[in-house]
């Protein structure tokens, strides 16, 4: 059989078993079926029926792709990142894993032509400030992956963003824990709204691809709690996803997936987590990972052995994996498939609108794309140029993309894929994919009576010569990103730097338009007109970069990570683990604590190129009427007002500014509001008091000293517009 046979096979198989899911669990009998009881009960219920075997293939799947020389992917899977196989007599339905942190992945072209909406990258979608946003993509994700017969989701991606250079940041949600945590959650509670389980990964700590499996993360318990731990609680209480998977890294010595304190005592038990753990694809070293509080192992033919299949039946044959724990670990995941609802028949194939998606798609970069300068107010264009260059960037093709298990074959397609070279089991994901959204175009379309000519920015000396004859000229200067691989530093490669010195130098009417993984250093900054951080704006992204030049689009991006003005102002200046052979294990020593990003620029009194949560607009706002109420927490209310001429988005900020005299920064609440010329609107916002507390290691519990607490409000985390202040009450919380 054809592998487009196999695949349409398997997915008929599998759109089965979906319907089977509901349909025959009806036919077989077990107290388990009332869906009066709660997903625990049914769990419990539904456990205690599986024989050993049957538990034992709960554990444990393939990746559900076929590697040269490899076995075949099993029968019913469909082609993608994951299969667990279900138990038929019981009528439990298979987990059909995919990628979909930005979209729903066909890696390899595994299905053949096989697209999806490829949603902008999550350091783009954190950009928008927009919780709903997140939430109606992961609806859109879920849907479509749904249709293709999948019931497991493996998105929900929000390590912080510690380190510029990490390779996976385009994925991730930025530098702070409760923009990143509330916003993953908003995605995974959308995904989890349709029936579909998602996950949240990679946990924790999982800081930088260098290495990334002998990557030794280490950082000091209440650091850990107070940032990465914290957006992952808050994914987690939003979102309720059925499963987390573990990362690749170790964290203070022992392996995540492998790490009895963070699985079982925080995950599980501080926080009280009842889905399951599922490990990253090749993160598996040791049976008796299911001890240290890993429920599940995927991706088995990446690791070293099954573990999780003969040698874990003969562990509990044993005794060293009491009986008990093994029936935790199924009971697990059937309770998840129970609050997803995986059994209680619910629609088979839902309908997918594609418009309705490629609109969120665009509404998504419309509102993730950064206005960072506008100095001599170039933007939005005035109708007068008439001769307009773009350049580089391969910006006549479409729009850059990031790559890894994260890379979505787009709708529309993929104009340009270019190889990055490499070897080894990555260096199929190492290509350039552009997606179908040409800037080009679409400034074309938007400027009929200007002249808009193209350079392939190879040759500087080439496109200064067409940029001196043009009215305004367009750079587009692109940083490509994968998973596996990080940045060696944060400039601009392949010699983008000189070819923007040159055309920046050649006409000063210039825009800068970047797409990146991540903060860039820009040595040519003073000679530009107006700079854009377009991120990869996915499947739409053209559309949008040419709507805010144009001014269709009123900019409303900003930051969720600063852009320092070099690597000096990071804490770490060599990438750990750079160069090192495989299998050497390394420390990453997170002295920073949980002082990422801006709070660390605050810490040390550091001036960054750009703070976290600057962002221009082409209208103005101002804020006023500031109250600040203490208490429990703090519960903080102020006017905005729009004061320019043009309907525009604000995201106003509120920072803790300090506790007891002491200085300190903490983003603690955040609105994104839509107002026209004049109109304004109170924004309300009580704090999450973790934000206010310090975690206590040895209370083992949060903790808020009692006293005066200092708000400021703003439009970045460097700007101050108004401050207040207010008593808060000494208390303890639960971790
Ligand atoms: C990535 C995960 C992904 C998995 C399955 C791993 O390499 O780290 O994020 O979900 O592969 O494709």
């Amino acid at each position: 059989m054809k592998v487009h046979q196999a695949f349409k096979a398997a997915l008929a198989t599998s759109l089965c078993l979906t319907a089977f899911a509901g349909g025959a669990m009806a036919q077989v009998k077990g107290a388990w079926q009332n869906n009066k009881l709660s997903p625990d009960e049914r769990a419990r219920l539904l456990d205690a029926e599986l024989t050993l075997d049957e538990r034992i293939g709960l554990l444990h799947g393939p990746m559900a792709l076929s590697f040269p020389g490899g076995p075949a992917i099993p029968e019913g899977a469909i082609p993608g990142a994951g299969y667990i196989a279900g138990v038929p007599r019981l009528g439990i339905p298979a987990l059909t894993e995919t990628d979909a942190s930005l979209g729903v992945t066909n890696p390899g072209n595994a299905r053949p032509g096989d697209t999806a909406t490829a949603l902008p990258s999550g350091l783009a979608l954190a950009s928008t400030f927009n919780p709903k946003l997140a939430y109606d993509g992961g609806v859109a994700i879920a849907k479509e992956a749904a249709s293709k017969g999948f019931n497991v989701l493996l998105a929900g991606g929000v390590n912080l963003a510690r380190d510029p250079r990490n390779g996976r940041n385009f994925e991730y949600l930025g530098e702070d824990p409760l923009l990143a945590g509330t916003l993953a959650g908003e995605s995974i509670r959308g995904i989890e709204s349709q029936n579909i389980i998602s996950t949240v990964k990679h946990f924790s700590l999982n800081g930088q691809e260098t290495n990334r499996h002998w990557a030794n993360s280490i950082i000091g318990e209440a650091a850990h709690r107070e940032s990465d731990l914290l957006a992952f609680q808050i994914a987690i209480e939003r979102g309720q996803p059925g499963s987390v998977m573990c990362a690749y890294n170790l964290v203070n010595g022992d392996y995540s997936c492998g790490n009895d304190h963070l699985l079982n005592k925080v995950l599980k038990g501080d926080w009280g987590y009842k889905g399951w753990v599922m490990s990253d694809w090749g993160a598996v070293h040791a049976t008796d990972f299911a001890l240290k509080g890993l429920d599940q192992q995927s991706g088995q033919q990446l690791d070293q052995q099954i573990w999780f299949g003969e040698p874990l039946k003969q562990a509990v044959a044993a005794g060293t994996v009491p009986a008990e724990r093994l029936s935790d670990m199924s009971r697990r995941i059937l309770r998840s498939m129970f609050a997803a609802g995986l059994f209680d028949g619910k629609p088979v194939t839902p309908t997918v609108d594609l418009n309705a998606h490629a609109a969120i798609a665009k509404q998504v970069s419309d509102e993730g794309i950064v206005l960072l300068t506008n100095n001599k107010g170039l933007l939005p264009l005035a109708g007068g140029a008439k001769k307009i260059a773009v350049i580089g960037g391969h910006a006549d093709a479409g729009v850059l993309s990031g790559a890894g298990s994260s890379q979505v074959t787009s709708i529309g397609g993929n104009p340009a894929s270019i190889p990055v070279g490499g070897e080894g089991i990555m260096a199929m994901w190492m290509k350039q994919v552009f997606h179908n959204s040409s800037p080009l175009k679409a400034l074309k379309e938007r400027l009929p009576e200007a002249t808009v000519t193209f350079n392939d920015g190879r040759y500087p000396a080439a496109a200064a010569a067409l940029a001196k004859q043009s009215d305004i000229v367009i750079i587009f200067a692109n940083q490509w990103m994968a998973e596996g691989a990080d940045a060696f530093d944060i400039s601009l490669p392949q010699g983008q730097n000189e070819l923007i010195e040159a055309v920046t130098t050649a006409n000063p009417n210039n825009i800068v338009v970047l797409q990146t993984g991540g903060p860039v250093a820009m040595p040519w900054l003073d000679k530009t007109g107006a700079v854009l951080a377009a991120w990869y704006s996915g499947q739409k992204g053209g559309d949008s970069i040419a709507d805010v030049i144009t001014g269709k689009v009123n900019p409303s991006g900003r930051l969720p990570v600063t852009f320092p003005t070099g690597l000096d102002q990071y804490p770490r200046q060599d990438l750990p683990g750079w160069g090192l052979p495989n299998k050497q294990q390394f420390d990453v020593v997170y002295e920073e604590g949980s002082d990422v990003g801006y709070r660390r620029f605050a810490a040390k009194g550091m001036k960054p190129l750009f703070p976290f949560g600057h962002g221009l607009s082409y209208t103005t706002f101002a804020y006023d009427k500031l109250k600040v109420k203490g208490g429990e927490t703090l519960e903080v209310s102020f006017q905005v007002t729009n004061t320019g001429k043009l309907q525009g988005k604000d995201a106003p900020q509120i920072y803790l500014a300090g506790a007891n005299g002491q200085k300190l920064q903490r983003l603690i609440g955040f609105e994104k509001i839509d107002l026209k010329p004049g109109e304004r609107r109170t924004v309300t916002i009580k704090a999450d008091p973790r934000l206010l507390a310090r975690f206590d290691e040895k209370g083992r519990q949060w903790h808020i000293a009692g006293g005066d607490y200092d708000v400021v409000v703003g439009p970045s985390a460097s700007t101050t517009v108004l401050s207040g202040k207010a008593k808060v009450s000494e208390r303890t919380l639960k971790p």
